[in-house]
C-alpha cells in the first residue's frame, strides 16, 4: 500500500477528483478527513471508506469561512494523530468575462482557489513539521500555467495557486515538507459542466450539456475528458513518498492539451 499508515486531509472530497482521490488514498492505507460543504455527501465517502475497512472521518462546512479551513487541520490530528498530507483540492470557476464582471464570482474565486488554501497551509506545516516531514497538494488546472481565453479570473487565481506552490516548495524543502500543484485539463465532473454551459464557451450552443462535455473533452489530443480517477492516481503518486525527490511542480494532468 502506498500511503500505509499516513494521514491526510482532502477538500472538496464529496464529488469529483477529490472523492476519487479520498476513495483511492484510503484503499492505499491512509486514514483520510473527508472534507465537503456537502454534508450527506461527504458523510457518504466517509462511509464508504469504512465500511470497506478503512479509516475516515468526513469534516462539513463552508472552506470560505477562516475558521473551517483552519479547524480541520486541528480535527484531523484529533481524530487520528498527526497530519501527513493535505490534498487542498477545493476550487472555484470564478465569473466568466471581465468586461461587467460580478464581484461576488470574483471574490468567491478567490476565497476557495487561494484563501483557504493558504488558511489550511497555515495551519498544517506545523503538524507536518511536528511529524519531521509532509507533503502538500493543490489543485491548480492547465489555466494555471496557460491563460484561458474564456476564463480569465480563473486563470489569474490558478497562476496564483502555481506561485504560492513554487514558492513554498523551496521554504520549505530542508524540513521534508513538499509542495506541489496538479493542473488538470477536462475533467468529467459537475464543475466542467459550468465552464461548458458558459455563453462564450469555446463549445457552444447545443443545450445538450453532456454533448458540450464529450465536445470539450475531444479538444484535448486524446479526444476525451479525463475521469475522476485518472487526476487521482497523478495525486496520490505526489502524496506519497515515491515523490520524494518532487516538489515545486505543477503537473499537467491533460491528456497532452498544453504539450
Ligand atoms: N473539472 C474540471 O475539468 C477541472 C479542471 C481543472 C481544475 N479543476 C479544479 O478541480 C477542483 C474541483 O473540481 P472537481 O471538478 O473535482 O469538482 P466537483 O464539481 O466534482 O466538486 C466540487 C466540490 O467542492 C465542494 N465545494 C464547493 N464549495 C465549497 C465550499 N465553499 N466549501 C467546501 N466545499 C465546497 C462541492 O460541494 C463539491 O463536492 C477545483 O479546484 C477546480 O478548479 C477542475
Amino acid at each position: 500500500m502506498r500511503l500505509a499508515g499516513k494521514i491526510g486531509i482532502v477538500t472538496a472530497a464529496a464529488s469529483g477528483m477529490g472523492r476519487a482521490g479520498a476513495l483511492r488514498f484510503a484503499r492505499e492505507g491512509a486514514a483520510v478527513a473527508v472534507v465537503d460543504i456537502d454534508a450527506a455527501n461527504a458523510e457518504a465517502v466517509a462511509q464508504q471508506i469504512t465500511q470497506s475497512g478503512g479509516k475516515a472521518v468526513a469534516l462539513a462546512g463552508d472552506l470560505r469561512r477562516d475558521d473551517f479551513s483552519r479547524d480541520i487541520v486541528q480535527r484531523s490530528v484529533k481524530a487520528f494523530g498527526g497530519l501527513d498530507f493535505v490534498w487542498n483540492h477545493v476550487g472555484h470557476p470564478g465569473p466568466a468575462a471581465v468586461e461587467r464582471i460580478d464581484m461576488q464570482e470574483f471574490e468567491r474565486a478567490v476565497d476557495l482557489n487561494l484563501r483557504t488554501v493558504l488558511v489550511t497551509t497555515e495551519a498544517a506545516i506545523p503538524e507536518m513539521r511536528r511529524r519531521g516531514g509532509g507533503a502538500l497538494l493543490y489543485t491548480a488546472s492547465t489555466a494555471g500555467i496557460q491563460g484561458s481565453t474564456y476564463s480569465p479570473v480563473y486563470s489569474a487565481v490558478k497562476f496564483g495557486v502555481v506561485g504560492f506552490v513554487r514558492a513554498l516548495a523551496k521554504r520549505h524543502a530542508r524540513e521534508k515538507i513538499r509542495v506541489n500543484a496538479i493542473c488538470p485539463g477536462t475533467v468529467d465532473t459537475p464543475m466542467l459542466r459550468v465552464f461548458v454551459a458558459r455563453p462564450d464557451s469555446p463549445t457552444p450552443p447545443p443545450n445538450d450539456v453532456e454533448a458540450l462535455v464529450q465536445q470539450r473533452g475531444g479538444l484535448n489530443p486524446t479526444g476525451r475528458p479525463a475521469q475522476p480517477e485518472e487526476i487521482a492516481n497523478a495525486a496520490l503518486f505526489l502524496l506519497s513518498d515515491e515523490a520524494s525527490f518532487v516538489t515545486g511542480v505543477a503537473l499537467p494532468v491533460d491528456g497532452g492539451a498544453t504539450a
